[in-house]
């Protein structure tokens, strides 16, 4: 089946009614074969992985290109700056983002080494890396200084939960995103620093039970009528992209989109994807102590939501009386 086949087969699963939908995907990736390069989502970042290739697309440069014109003018004029990154990839964000002769420090928060090699090429000499290597869960003593900003893109999904109370439900131990949050609204209060946060519009998190047709719907929305029909586009359209990049973005769409389908029915502990939906994030945001500037999507699918964000002065961090929801 050749790209545009494929495209205007996906177009017309689309058009189903939901109940259709499931075995008509199914037979579409059937008729579509597996392409030879597999990877399991957050693994490997270096060159050549598909990583790599996802930063490509139109979807993550997107962001990258607005979290770095945010970045940029928030750090102009503060020597010695101090930005702490969860969750860093490829560190494609960094890549161009400083001049050559800007002073500051990276606390990269992300448990693989690799990340913390890859963030490093990017950076100018005057800027440190100093990379904490755990998941950022585990770390409600960390104090990382004075902040001037914090980015967090495309990570907070891996946290299951809206809180601790929540994933106690589910029988899971450790705080959830509302505590992760409130640690950054701490780590960000001494200076009224600013945070950005990047996640997909997408309501996946506990509360949705394994098998649920909600869960499903959801992730047929979001992993295959708006990822992979952007992907796809990007290999019919990008003139920039050369055939190797291409089969990498085909990858892409056959394993790390349509196969999210498959999470729809594991145990909601292994589902590896906790989002939430715009509406869930502002609110979870605000329960953590953040007053939201400024929120938007960053691509015409409307996959990605961008949430620009300060501690409100004192309640910062305090989670006295904030509603459990999600
Ligand atoms: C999907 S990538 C996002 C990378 C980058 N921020 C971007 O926007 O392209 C997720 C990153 O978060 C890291 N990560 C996964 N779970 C994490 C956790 N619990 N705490 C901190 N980092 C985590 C992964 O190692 C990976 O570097």
């Amino acid at each position: 089946m050749d790209i545009e086949a494929l495209n205007q087969a996906l177009t017309e699963v689309g058009g189903l009614t939901r109940s259709e939908q499931p075995a008509a995907l199914d037979a579409l990736q059937a008729a579509f074969p597996a392409p030879p390069q597999r990877e399991e989502w957050n693994t490997t970042f270096g060159a050549g992985s598909l990583y790599d290739a996802w930063s490509r697309t139109s979807l993550a440069t997107a962001i990258y290109d607005a979290n770095r014109t945010t970045l940029r003018a928030h750090l102009q004029g503060r020597p010695d700056f101090v930005v702490v990154e969860i969750g860093g990839g490829n560190g494609h964000l960094w890549e161009g983002l400083f001049d050559a002769d800007q002073t500051g420090t990276i606390v990269l928060i992300d448990p693989l080494a690799e990340v913390g090699e890859l963030v490093s090429r990017h950076l100018p000499p005057g800027v440190r890396l100093r990379h904490v290597q755990a998941p950022v869960e585990s770390l409600g003593d960390l104090d990382p200084g004075p902040v001037d900003a914090l980015v967090c893109s495309l990570c907070l999904h891996h946290v299951a939960g809206w809180d601790s109370a929540q994933r106690r439900r589910h029988g899971l131990e450790g705080p959830g995103k509302l505590e992760v949050l409130s640690r950054f609204a701490r780590w960000l209060s001494p200076t009224g620093g600013l945070g950005l946060l990047n996640e997909a519009d997408i309501h996946c998190d506990l509360s949705l039970e394994p098998g649920s047709i909600a869960l499903r719907n959801n992730l047929f929305d979001s992993y295959v009528w708006r990822c992979a029909r952007a992907v796809l586009a990007d290999i019919r359209t990008r003139e920039d992209a050369d055939e190797e990049l291409r089969a990498r973005w085909l990858a892409i769409v056959h394993a790390w989109c349509f196969d999210q389908l498959r999470y729809a029915d594991v145990p909601a502990s292994e589902r590896d994807i906790y989002e939430l939906d715009v509406g869930r994030w502002l609110q979870l945001l605000e329960a953590a102590g953040m007053r939201v500037r400024e929120h938007g999507f960053t691509d015409p699918w409307h996959l990605f939501h961008r949430y620009v964000f300060e501690p409100v002065p004192s309640a910062a961090g305090s989670l006295a009386g904030k509603p459990v929801s999600g």
